[in-house]
């Protein structure tokens, strides 16, 4: 069965840019962004810019979607200095990142929380991107497969196909985040080619066929064309290389112009 799943880029700014900063970034990128219809863009910003940068956006494109970071798992409550899902979608918000490595790594966030985080996050009307990856020691010790297959499941545990038809999978190895280390473009498509056959049997092989799956680590204008032509890589996430205007436009803007495969 062969499926068209779109192309979808999303810049992780983690803890970089105010407002006003990340409102200029948007005014700037949309005025040199060649717009493609099977291309999605969309940018993880900080809690504050969401609703600016909604707002900014406004009517202007669907093409470019804001999104949050993290998220609790919980509707409310006593939790300082935590943020609930529908907050971040009554401030405009469309995705949340669930999962990032810096969560897990620095913020203790392990697989039965993720998997909390996911529910809320589809009750709130969020599309959820779940990143998994292995860390360098167990990439070493030949253990990718399994600490993918544990995260996908755990992370996806009693949640039904349905209610997961908005979600995006992220592969991002540990050891290749701002590292400028890369997996190779053949070492990225096993993987993700891997993390399909595991979502066919846990959601059903026609709905593991729709889900874009993110390649994300280390990348930049130099590699990012030689991962995007793997079937299996639908999109990079990308840290760095999208804080600065140039260089996440110089991604965005070659792909666009060689959308096929
Ligand atoms: P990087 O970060 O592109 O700077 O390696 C990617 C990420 O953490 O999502």
């Amino acid at each position: 069965m062969v499926y068209h799943r779109p192309r979808v880029i999303i810049g992780n700014w983690k803890m970089h840019k105010t407002v006003e900063e990340a409102i200029a970034f948007v005014r700037n990128f949309l005025s040199a962004y060649q717009a493609n219809k099977k291309e999605k863009i969309g940018l993880a910003v900080p809690y504050t810019a969401i609703q600016s940068l909604t707002k900014e956006l406004g009517e202007k494109t669907t093409s470019l979607m804001i999104g949050a970071q993290n998220m609790n798992d919980c509707s409310e409550g006593a939790f300082t200095g935590e943020i609930a899902g529908r907050m971040l979608t009554e401030a405009g918000a469309q995705f949340v990142l669930l999962g990032h490595s810096e969560r897990r790594r620095y913020f203790g966030e392990n697989d039965a929380l993720i998997n909390r985080k996911i529910k809320k996050a589809v009750d709130s009307g969020l599309h959820p991107v779940l990143c998994v990856g292995e860390t360098e020691t167990e990439h070493n010790d030949g253990q990718t497969e399994k600490i993918i297959e544990k995260q996908l499941t755990d992370g996806l545990k009693g949640i039904s196909p349905v209610q997961l038809k908005n979600l995006m999978i992220a592969y991002e190895p540990v050891w290749a985040i701002g590292t400028g280390k890369n997996a190779t473009p053949e070492e990225a498509q096993s993987v993700h080619c891997f993390c399909r056959q595991i979502l066919s049997g846990l959601l059903t092989e026609e709905i593991a066929l729709t889900i874009v799956i993110l390649y994300g680590g280390s990348v930049l204008s130099s590699n990012a064309e030689s991962l995007l032509k793997q079937p299996d890589i639908d999109g990079l996430l990308i840290g760095g290389a999208s804080l600065s205007l140039e260089s996440f436009l110089q991604i965005v803007n070659d792909d666009s112009s060689k959308l096929e495969k």
